[in-house]
């Protein structure tokens, strides 16, 4: 892509690109979301420096890529349910995200896209890993893909949000937003609508089985697959700093966050925008 508004500067040649030149607290005109939106396709996550948008401003971006989504359990900031609290301290016991996966695919429409500004980070560490999807299902064999590319797997939430005793990822701060916890079943390998190209679409936190074969035979694939998009060679490593914003793309990106801070605190908050639901 030509890109005339914005500067662009990948930071892999896989995955991840640093866009500057633009002002998050303003309005994108059209050519300039067209560009940063082509980035983000071009290269599944972009990155923000020095953006001290505030929360309407935040939202404001988010909303400019889709209707946004409402997170089914997590805490959210100033009673807003479109604006997610990440936050992190001495009391806390987990981390939110501190696994590789794709946000809420427990969801039959999951999200598109997530952004998450950083208020308050820690000296050292709280990085984030993001791994291409793409170069993960181009690196199986051949034999490989063919046994997974008709395959479809379960995705659930009420492992990761309710917990045992009723002690989940939010733990004192979960809310219940929906009746039931999500669950769905997406295709194990699904076309990104935009790029065309096929991103690998199972994740360690919420795909839970391989269906149309036996339960052994699910736990090895996903055993194997999770391991398999923690490869280097498929990632990129985002070191925050205040006022950074990263924008990824669910549909062809898994991302883990680190929690090797503590007892340090680490905050900010996230808007996510809602997707389509995944296909073949
Ligand atoms: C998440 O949205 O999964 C958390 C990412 C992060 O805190 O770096």
């Amino acid at each position: 892509m030509d890109y005339r508004h914005i500067s662009v500067d990948p930071l892999t040649p896989t995955i991840g690109a640093e866009i500057s030149g633009v002002d998050l607290r303003e309005p994108l005109d059209d050519a300039t979301f067209e560009e940063v939106h082509g980035a983000l396709v071009a290269h599944g996550v972009v990155f923000f420096r020095d953006q001290a948008i505030d929360h309407e401003q935040h939202l404001a971006f988010g909303r400019r890529f889709g209707p946004l989504h409402v997170h089914p359990a997590a805490p959210c900031v100033d009673g807003n349910p479109e604006l997610m609290l990440i936050h992190t301290d001495a009391n806390s016991t987990r981390q939110n995200g501190e696994d590789w996966h794709s946000d809420v695919s427990c969801d039959e429409e999951p999200p598109m896209g997530s952004v998450l500004h950083l208020h308050r980070i820690p000296e050292s560490g709280g990085d984030t890993l993001f791994s291409c999807m793409y170069a993960a299902w181009e690196a199986l064999s051949e034999p490989m893909k063919a046994l997974l590319a008709p395959l479809e797997a379960r995705h659930e939430s009420a492992h990761l949000y309710d917990g045992v005793n009723g002690r989940g990822l939010y733990g004192d701060a979960t809310v219940r937003r929906r009746n039931e916890w999500p669950s769905a079943v997406h295709p194990v390998v699904r076309t990104h609508p935009v790029s065309g190209r096929p991103a690998l679409y199972v994740n360690r936190i919420f795909t839970r089985r391989i269906l149309g074969v036996t339960e052994r035979e699910s736990r090895a694939l996903l055993d194997f697959l999770f391991e398999h998009v923690t490869n280097p060679h498929f990632q990129c490593r985002f070191r925050w700093r205040e006022h950074s914003v990263a924008f990824w793309d669910n549909r062809c990106v898994q991302h883990h966050a680190m929690w090797d801070y503590y007892p340090e605190t680490r905050t900010g908050t996230r808007v996510t925008v809602a997707g389509d639901r995944p296909f073949r």
